[in-house]
């Protein structure tokens, strides 16, 4: 199945955009047809890019700001042209609509705040200038992703065996990635030696979307089921674990997908260092701590099922938290575009995040 994108950038393993505006609308890949088909959904507005948001067509924290940014563009559009008088006031429902679509990723309530107060500064036809402002955070988002793929890249020693958990790529974000961003930047530096990604129940971002694009790039894959983790670690098969982020908090707490706790404790426990790759829009200094995080809790179905198929009886009820929370204190680095942030705290956190 080949990668249909152009190669955008010098940068190696980066022809992956999720993402993109086309034409005066929005296409993404649908991630829920990965890995068995490669097929783009077109949204011609903000509802359907809500409902693409919350059905998980687009995912990960930085590629559903971008998509939000973009339909921000689309919604101003459509109330400028029924109103000229009044289309800041009539967007205010879509962009609380936009915002409220998945709760845990703080990056899509960043990109609709950074979208609202660029409106306030516009007179007449808003699209040319709130498109070049969601390309623009588009872009910084690649920027940030390169990067941290070099700032990540040099905490690993060549030789080394990497486990990621979730999907963190160009598919969860403008391009290239956060940890797997790191995992492509270390691999082209001849620093791993193995690449493993955890499978990642219920959703299988491990499996269907991370397998499929480190393979698109010819970057070597070993998946295994999340509860096969804690025995890779012991094995000293693996010298980091790397995972993206959904949100950070003021004091170096991280939300990220469901599983990602277990790992952080697999890997305090057996000595593996724990590395966490997000860009600060992704850290939310408004938020104390990991307990003040909204967590989502999904549908029953994508636990009781897998690939289509019902694998609990009939009367079985399921827990479904789609994210958990890893303390700072079990995190080794934070590996942000600004820089690297060892053994987080409070103080370093803010210290990074000073204008
Ligand atoms: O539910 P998802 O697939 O949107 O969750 C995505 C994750 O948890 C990723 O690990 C996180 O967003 C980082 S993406 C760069």
């Amino acid at each position: 199945m080949p990668v249909t994108q152009p190669l955008e950038t010098p940068i190696a393993y980066d022809r992956i955009r999720a993402v993109e505006w086309q034409d005066g609308h929005i296409r993404l890949i649908d991630q829920r047809l990965l890995p068995g088909k490669l097929e783009h959904l077109t949204l011609q507005t903000l509802t359907e890019a809500v409902r693409a948001i919350r059905d998980m067509a687009v995912r990960g924290a930085p590629a559903i700001g971008i998509t939000a940014a973009y339909a921000v563009v689309l919604a101003a559009h459509a109330r400028y042209t029924e109103n000229p008088a009044n289309w800041q006031a009539a967007l205010e429902p879509d962009l609380r609509m936009l915002a409220e679509a998945r709760p845990t990723a703080v990056n899509l309530r960043w990109a609709v705040e950074r979208m609202r107060a660029f409106c306030t500064t516009l007179s007449g036809d808003p699209l040319p200038a709130l498109l070049a402002e969601a390309q623009r955070i588009h872009s910084e988002d690649i920027a940030a992703n390169h990067r941290m793929g070099e700032l990540g890249a040099a905490l690993i020693e060549p030789g080394s065996g990497v486990l990621t958990h979730c999907n963190t790529g160009a598919l969860a974000t403008g391009g290239y990635g956060t940890a797997l961003g790191v995992v492509r930047a270390a691999y082209a530096a001849q620093h791993l030696n193995a690449v493993y990604a955890d499978e990642t129940r219920p959703w299988l971002q491990g499996a269907r979307l991370t397998a499929w694009e480190l393979l698109q790039e010819g970057i070597p894959v070993t998946l295994l089921a999340d509860s096969a983790a804690a025995l890779l670690l012991k094995q000293g098969r693996v010298q980091w674990v790397i995972v993206g982020a959904d949100r950070i908090a003021a004091n170096g707490d991280v939300a990220n997908k469901i599983g990602t706790y277990s790992a952080a404790i697999a890997a305090r426990y057996h000595g593996v260092k724990f590395m966490v790759v997000a860009p600060t829009s992704t850290v939310d200094m408004a938020t104390r701590d990991g307990t003040a995080i909204p967590i989502e809790q999904r549908t029953a179905s994508e636990v009781l099922m897998a690939g289509g198929t019902r694998i609990a009886p009939d009367g079985a009820h399921a827990w479904n938290p789609a994210f958990d929370v890893t303390p700072a204190g079990l995190i080794d680095a934070i590996v942000t575009e600004r820089g690297v942030v060892l053994q987080p705290t409070g103080e370093k956190m803010a210290a990074l995040m000073r204008p």
